[in-house]
C-alpha cells in the first residue's frame, strides 16, 4: 500500500493505493456518514459497507444529471444530513463525480472522500478534485472542484470488474502514462495481458505510477488554468464518440487519442513512428476501430467546454511521453476532421 498527497489551494487529499476496504473504519471521521453508490456497487460490495445511510443511483452516464444531483440533495435533507455529515462516495468514475458534485454543493459543501471501484476511477476520475454532471449530450457541463479528502484504491474490487469497464479504465491509464512517462507507456504495453488476469502486483505497480503523474499535474494547476489540460488528451474527439456512440468513457479516450496522435502528425508535431507505436498499443489492448467521426463533429467540438472562441485547445503528442497544448482555429480542425474522414473512408 502507497501514499500519495495532493494538497493544493482546493483542498489536500490522500490517495491510498493498493489500501484494503478494511482500512476504511480507521479513515472515517467520527462523522454522520452517508453512502452514494449504484445499485452495481451495492449489490456487490453493501454486505461490506460501514454503517451509514446508503443512497444508490442507477448504474451509467444517465445518472451524471442535475436531476439526479437534486433528488440526491432531497434524499440528504430528508434522512437529516447536515453540516457535519461526511459523504462518502463509493463507486466508479460516475459515482464519483455526482457524489463529489452533491457534496460540495448540498448546504454549501459537506466533507467528502471515495472508496474507487473501477481501475478508470482509481487511475483518473477519483483524483484531482473535479466533480461534474452532464447537460443532455454535452459532458460535464456543470461542476466544482472540491478535493476528496482520501481515496481509497483497492485493487482487489476490480476482480468483479467486466472486461469492456476493464479495458476502458486502461484507456486513461494509457493516456497519462502517453502524455507523461514514456516507460510507463512500454512498460503497460507489456503488462496488458497479465492486467487482464487481474494481476495485483502488476496492477498496483501501473495504477500508483499512473496516479503519480495526475498527482503531479493536479498539484501545479489545480483548477486547469494550464498544463492540467494535457489531462484531456484524447478527450475532445472522445468525448464526441461517447456520446455519440454510447460507448464507454476510456474507450471513447482511447479512440480520441488515435485521432489526437493522427493530428498530431499532421500538424508536423509527433513523428508518424510514434502514432503508429501508440495506435498498436491501444489496438493490442483491443481498442477495434476507430468510429465514424459524427458530421456534425465540429459543432460538437466547439460547444464542447474546452473551446474559446473560434480556437480550440487541443492536446497534440510530440513523443509518446510528452504532451502540449495548442490553440487550433476551427478551420485547421476542420480541414483536419475531412482529411481524416478521408484517410478512414
Ligand atoms: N472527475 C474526473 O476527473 C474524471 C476523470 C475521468 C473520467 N471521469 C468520468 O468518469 C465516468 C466513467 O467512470 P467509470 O468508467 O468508472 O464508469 P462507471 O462509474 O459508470 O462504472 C462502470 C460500470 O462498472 C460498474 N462497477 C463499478 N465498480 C464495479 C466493480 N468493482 N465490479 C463490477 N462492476 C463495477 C458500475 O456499476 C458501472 O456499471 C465518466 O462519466 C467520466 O466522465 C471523471
Amino acid at each position: 500500500m502507497r501514499r500519495i498527497k495532493v494538497n493544493t489551494a482546493t483542498g489536500r487529499s490522500v490517495l491510498i493505493i493498493g489500501g484494503k476496504l478494511n482500512d476504511l473504519p480507521s479513515l472515517l471521521p467520527p462523522c454522520r456518514l452517508f453512502i452514494i453508490t449504484d445499485n452495481n456497487v451495492r449489490a456487490l460490495y453493501g454486505d461490506s459497507f460501514p454503517p451509514a445511510e446508503v443512497l444508490t443511483v442507477q448504474p451509467g452516464e444517465e445518472s451524471k444529471s442535475l436531476m439526479v444531483a437534486g433528488e440526491l440533495c432531497s434524499r440528504l435533507l430528508a434522512a437529516g444530513a447536515d453540516r457535519s455529515s461526511f459523504i462518502l462516495g463509493f463507486g466508479g468514475g460516475v459515482v464519483c463525480d455526482i457524489a463529489g458534485f452533491v457534496a460540495s454543493v448540498y448546504m454549501r459543501g459537506l466533507r467528502h472522500a471515495f472508496v474507487s471501484t473501477t481501475l478508470l476511477s482509481q487511475v483518473d476520475a477519483s483524483i484531482g478534485g473535479k466533480t461534474g454532471v452532464n447537460m443532455g449530450r454535452f459532458k460535464n457541463m456543470i461542476g466544482t472542484f472540491k478535493q476528496p479528502e482520501f481515496v481509497l484504491c483497492d485493487h482487489t474490487l476490480l476482480s468483479t470488474l467486466p472486461d469492456t469497464e476493464l479495458l476502458s479504465g486502461l484507456g486513461e491509464l494509457i493516456k497519462h502514462a502517453a502524455i507523461g512517462d514514456r516507460e510507463l507507456f512500454f512498460d503497460i504495453s507489456a503488462s496488458l495481458s497479465r492486467l487482464f488476469e487481474h494481476d495485483q502486483v502488476s496492477l498496483e505497480n501501473l495504477i500508483y505510477r499512473a496516479v503519480k503523474i495526475k498527482a503531479a499535474i493536479v498539484r501545479r494547476d489545480p483548477l486547469e488554468d494550464g498544463i492540467r489540460r494535457v489531462l484531456n488528451f484524447g478527450h475532445t474527439f472522445g468525448h464526441v464518440l461517447e456520446t455519440a456512440y454510447q460507448i464507454p468513457h476510456g474507450i471513447a479516450v482511447m479512440e480520441g487519442m488515435m485521432i489526437a496522435a493522427e493530428l498530431s502528425v499532421w500538424k508536423g508535431e509527433l513523428p508518424y513512428t510514434e502514432a503508429r507505436i501508440l495506435k498498436s498499443t491501444l489496438e493490442s489492448a483491443g481498442v477495434m476501430k476507430v468510429h465514424d467521426l459524427p458530421e456534425n463533429i465540429l459543432g460538437l467540438i466547439i460547444k464542447d467546454k474546452k473551446s474559446e472562441s473560434e480556437y480550440v485547445n487541443m492536446v497534440l503528442l510530440q513523443s509518446i511521453g510528452k504532451a502540449v497544448v495548442r490553440k487550433l482555429h476551427i478551420d485547421e480542425l476542420k480541414a483536419f476532421t475531412e482529411y481524416f474522414i478521408q484517410m478512414e473512408g
